[in-house]
Protein backbone atom coordinates (compact mmCIF):
# COMPACT_ATOMS: atom_id res chain seq x y z
CA UNK A 1 0.00 0.00 0.00
CA UNK A 2 1.08 3.49 -1.18
CA UNK A 3 1.94 6.05 1.85
CA UNK A 4 0.36 9.42 1.51
CA UNK A 5 -0.21 12.62 3.35
CA UNK A 6 -3.16 15.12 2.36
CA UNK A 7 -2.60 18.63 2.72
CA UNK A 8 -5.58 21.19 3.62
CA UNK A 9 -5.88 24.83 4.83
CA UNK A 10 -9.73 24.91 6.09
CA UNK A 11 -12.56 22.68 6.44
CA UNK A 12 -11.15 19.87 4.83
CA UNK A 13 -14.42 18.03 3.10
CA UNK A 14 -12.10 16.69 0.10
CA UNK A 15 -9.78 15.47 3.04
CA UNK A 16 -13.04 13.78 4.35
CA UNK A 17 -14.03 12.41 1.22
CA UNK A 18 -10.29 10.88 0.32
CA UNK A 19 -10.24 9.18 3.88
CA UNK A 20 -13.70 7.13 3.19
CA UNK A 21 -12.89 6.78 -0.21
CA UNK A 22 -11.26 3.66 -0.15
CA UNK A 23 -8.35 4.59 -2.20
CA UNK A 24 -6.35 1.86 -1.51
CA UNK A 25 -3.73 4.53 0.02
CA UNK A 26 -2.10 4.16 3.62
CA UNK A 27 -3.15 7.93 4.70
CA UNK A 28 -0.67 8.50 7.06
CA UNK A 29 -1.06 12.10 8.17
CA UNK A 30 -2.88 15.47 7.52
CA UNK A 31 -0.75 18.76 7.64
CA UNK A 32 -2.58 21.80 7.75
CA UNK A 33 -0.82 25.13 7.16
CA UNK A 34 -3.17 26.90 9.37
CA UNK A 35 -3.88 26.19 12.75
CA UNK A 36 -7.77 26.82 12.92
CA UNK A 37 -8.49 24.12 9.89
CA UNK A 38 -11.43 23.05 10.70
CA UNK A 39 -10.39 19.53 8.83
CA UNK A 40 -7.74 18.85 11.48
CA UNK A 41 -9.97 17.96 14.35
CA UNK A 42 -12.05 15.71 11.95
CA UNK A 43 -8.67 13.86 11.20
CA UNK A 44 -7.73 13.53 14.86
CA UNK A 45 -10.70 12.09 15.56
CA UNK A 46 -10.87 9.49 12.90
CA UNK A 47 -7.44 8.78 14.87
CA UNK A 48 -5.30 9.69 12.01
CA UNK A 49 -1.62 11.99 13.02
CA UNK A 50 -2.27 15.61 12.25
CA UNK A 51 0.27 18.26 11.95
CA UNK A 52 0.26 22.15 11.36
CA UNK A 53 3.50 23.97 9.85
CA UNK A 54 1.82 27.60 10.37
CA UNK A 55 3.38 29.68 7.29
CA UNK A 56 2.73 32.68 9.30
CA UNK A 57 5.79 31.49 11.22
CA UNK A 58 8.23 31.12 8.27
CA UNK A 59 10.10 34.18 6.79
CA UNK A 60 9.37 32.93 3.33
CA UNK A 61 8.35 30.62 0.73
CA UNK A 62 11.49 28.14 0.88
CA UNK A 63 11.64 28.13 4.67
CA UNK A 64 8.26 27.51 4.79
CA UNK A 65 8.77 24.40 2.17
CA UNK A 66 11.48 22.95 4.05
CA UNK A 67 9.70 22.56 7.06
CA UNK A 68 6.32 21.31 5.06
CA UNK A 69 8.80 18.84 3.38
CA UNK A 70 10.04 17.42 6.73
CA UNK A 71 6.33 17.10 8.13
CA UNK A 72 5.93 14.94 4.78
CA UNK A 73 9.02 12.65 5.36
CA UNK A 74 9.05 9.80 3.11
CA UNK A 75 5.47 9.87 2.48
CA UNK A 76 5.02 8.54 -1.35
CA UNK A 77 1.71 10.54 -2.21
CA UNK A 78 0.87 14.18 -1.76
CA UNK A 79 -2.65 14.87 -2.05
CA UNK A 80 -3.66 18.90 -1.98
CA UNK A 81 -7.09 18.89 -0.71
CA UNK A 82 -8.04 22.68 -0.63
CA UNK A 83 -4.57 23.44 0.16
CA UNK A 84 -4.30 27.15 -0.16
CA UNK A 85 -0.44 28.13 -0.30
CA UNK A 86 1.53 28.26 -3.89
CA UNK A 87 5.10 25.77 -3.26
CA UNK A 88 7.89 26.38 -4.63
CA UNK A 89 9.15 24.85 -7.69
CA UNK A 90 11.89 22.70 -5.76
CA UNK A 91 9.20 21.49 -3.18
CA UNK A 92 6.85 19.97 -6.47
CA UNK A 93 9.80 18.85 -8.10
CA UNK A 94 10.07 16.32 -5.58
CA UNK A 95 6.58 15.12 -5.59
CA UNK A 96 6.73 15.12 -9.33
CA UNK A 97 3.93 13.05 -10.69
CA UNK A 98 3.63 12.02 -6.98
CA UNK A 99 1.43 14.88 -5.73
CA UNK A 100 -2.35 15.96 -7.06
CA UNK A 101 -4.59 18.92 -6.30
CA UNK A 102 -8.63 19.52 -7.20
CA UNK A 103 -9.40 22.44 -8.98
CA UNK A 104 -12.89 23.79 -8.52
CA UNK A 105 -13.35 24.61 -12.29
CA UNK A 106 -13.04 22.75 -15.40
CA UNK A 107 -9.19 23.72 -16.43
CA UNK A 108 -7.66 25.25 -18.59
CA UNK A 109 -10.45 27.69 -17.55
CA UNK A 110 -10.78 29.72 -14.26
CA UNK A 111 -7.49 28.71 -12.72
CA UNK A 112 -6.81 30.75 -9.64
CA UNK A 113 -9.17 31.83 -7.13
CA UNK A 114 -13.12 32.89 -7.05
CA UNK A 115 -13.96 30.22 -9.38
CA UNK A 116 -17.62 30.12 -9.36
CA UNK A 117 -18.06 33.65 -9.41
CA UNK A 118 -15.71 34.59 -12.25
CA UNK A 119 -18.03 31.37 -14.13
CA UNK A 120 -20.68 33.01 -13.26
CA UNK A 121 -19.54 36.55 -14.27
CA UNK A 122 -18.50 34.71 -17.95
CA UNK A 123 -21.81 33.00 -18.22
CA UNK A 124 -20.99 29.92 -18.86
CA UNK A 125 -23.50 26.90 -19.16
CA UNK A 126 -21.09 24.44 -17.75
CA UNK A 127 -18.46 24.47 -15.14
CA UNK A 128 -17.16 21.79 -12.85
CA UNK A 129 -13.69 20.80 -11.41
CA UNK A 130 -10.59 18.99 -12.07
CA UNK A 131 -8.39 16.30 -10.30
CA UNK A 132 -4.87 17.55 -11.83
CA UNK A 133 -0.85 16.50 -11.46
CA UNK A 134 0.68 19.58 -9.88
CA UNK A 135 3.33 20.84 -11.74
CA UNK A 136 4.95 24.58 -11.07
CA UNK A 137 2.85 26.52 -12.87
CA UNK A 138 -0.57 26.72 -11.21
CA UNK A 139 -3.16 24.99 -11.79
CA UNK A 140 -1.31 23.89 -15.35
CA UNK A 141 -0.42 20.25 -14.76
CA UNK A 142 -1.49 17.02 -16.41
CA UNK A 143 -5.60 16.59 -15.80
CA UNK A 144 -6.33 12.99 -14.34
CA UNK A 145 -10.24 13.67 -14.09
CA UNK A 146 -12.33 16.06 -14.70
CA UNK A 147 -16.82 16.15 -13.46
CA UNK A 148 -18.59 18.91 -15.21
CA UNK A 149 -22.36 20.32 -13.64
CA UNK A 150 -25.09 22.21 -15.08
CA UNK A 151 -24.82 26.43 -14.44
CA UNK A 152 -28.36 26.99 -13.70
CA UNK A 153 -30.64 30.18 -14.06
CA UNK A 154 -30.89 32.13 -11.11
CA UNK A 155 -27.61 30.38 -9.44
CA UNK A 156 -25.43 32.39 -7.04
CA UNK A 157 -22.15 31.58 -6.43
CA UNK A 158 -22.85 29.45 -3.03
CA UNK A 159 -25.20 27.44 -5.30
CA UNK A 160 -23.17 26.66 -7.92
CA UNK A 161 -19.99 26.25 -5.20
CA UNK A 162 -22.42 23.45 -3.68
CA UNK A 163 -23.19 21.72 -7.09
CA UNK A 164 -19.12 21.47 -8.26
CA UNK A 165 -18.48 20.42 -4.52
CA UNK A 166 -20.37 16.90 -4.33
CA UNK A 167 -18.63 16.60 -8.15
CA UNK A 168 -15.13 17.15 -6.23
CA UNK A 169 -16.07 14.34 -3.49
CA UNK A 170 -16.79 11.97 -6.37
CA UNK A 171 -13.97 12.51 -8.63
CA UNK A 172 -10.73 12.61 -6.11
CA UNK A 173 -11.15 9.40 -4.51
CA UNK A 174 -11.06 8.20 -7.47
CA UNK A 175 -8.26 10.07 -9.08
CA UNK A 176 -6.69 9.01 -5.60
CA UNK A 177 -7.30 5.34 -6.27
CA UNK A 178 -5.96 5.05 -9.98
CA UNK A 179 -2.67 6.55 -8.47
CA UNK A 180 -2.28 4.36 -6.12
CA UNK A 181 -3.16 1.58 -8.38
CA UNK A 182 -0.26 2.71 -10.56
CA UNK A 183 -2.77 3.29 -13.41
CA UNK A 184 -1.92 7.19 -14.18
CA UNK A 185 0.25 7.46 -17.55
CA UNK A 186 1.63 10.62 -18.99
CA UNK A 187 1.37 10.71 -22.67
CA UNK A 188 4.03 12.39 -24.36
CA UNK A 189 1.40 15.03 -25.97
CA UNK A 190 0.81 16.13 -22.16
CA UNK A 191 -2.51 14.39 -20.92
CA UNK A 192 -2.92 11.91 -18.59
CA UNK A 193 -4.17 7.76 -19.44
CA UNK A 194 -5.55 5.49 -17.14
CA UNK A 195 -4.18 2.03 -17.84
CA UNK A 196 -6.42 -0.64 -18.24
CA UNK A 197 -10.15 2.04 -18.42
CA UNK A 198 -12.51 2.07 -20.84
CA UNK A 199 -12.49 5.25 -23.35
CA UNK A 200 -13.98 8.30 -21.96
CA UNK A 201 -12.68 7.10 -18.17
CA UNK A 202 -11.91 10.73 -16.63
CA UNK A 203 -14.87 12.38 -17.97
CA UNK A 204 -17.71 12.55 -15.69
CA UNK A 205 -21.18 14.14 -16.80
CA UNK A 206 -23.97 15.25 -14.37
CA UNK A 207 -27.46 14.04 -15.95
CA UNK A 208 -28.84 15.99 -19.33
CA UNK A 209 -30.97 18.54 -17.94
CA UNK A 210 -34.67 18.02 -18.73
CA UNK A 211 -36.38 19.63 -21.50
C1 LIG B 1 -12.59 23.10 -2.67
O1 LIG B 1 -13.58 23.66 -3.50
C2 LIG B 1 -11.31 22.92 -3.44
O2 LIG B 1 -11.50 22.53 -4.75
C3 LIG B 1 -10.75 24.31 -3.38
O3 LIG B 1 -11.03 24.77 -2.08
C4 LIG B 1 -12.17 24.09 -1.59
C5 LIG B 1 -11.74 23.38 -0.34
O4 LIG B 1 -12.80 22.77 0.31
N1 LIG B 1 -9.35 24.34 -3.73
P1 LIG B 1 -12.55 21.66 1.43
O5 LIG B 1 -11.58 22.25 2.44
O6 LIG B 1 -12.00 20.45 0.76
O7 LIG B 1 -13.90 21.44 2.03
Amino acid sequence: MKSAVILISGRGSNMRSLVDGRTGLDIRAVISNRPEAGGLEWARGRGIPTAVVDHQRFPGRESFDAALADAVGDAEVVLLAGFMRILTPGFIRRFERRMLNIHPSLLPSFPGLHTHRRALEAGVKVHGCTVHFVTPELDNGPIVIQAAVPVLAGDTEDALAARVLEAEHRIYPQAARWLAQGRLELSPTGGVHVRDAAPGTGCLLSPPEER
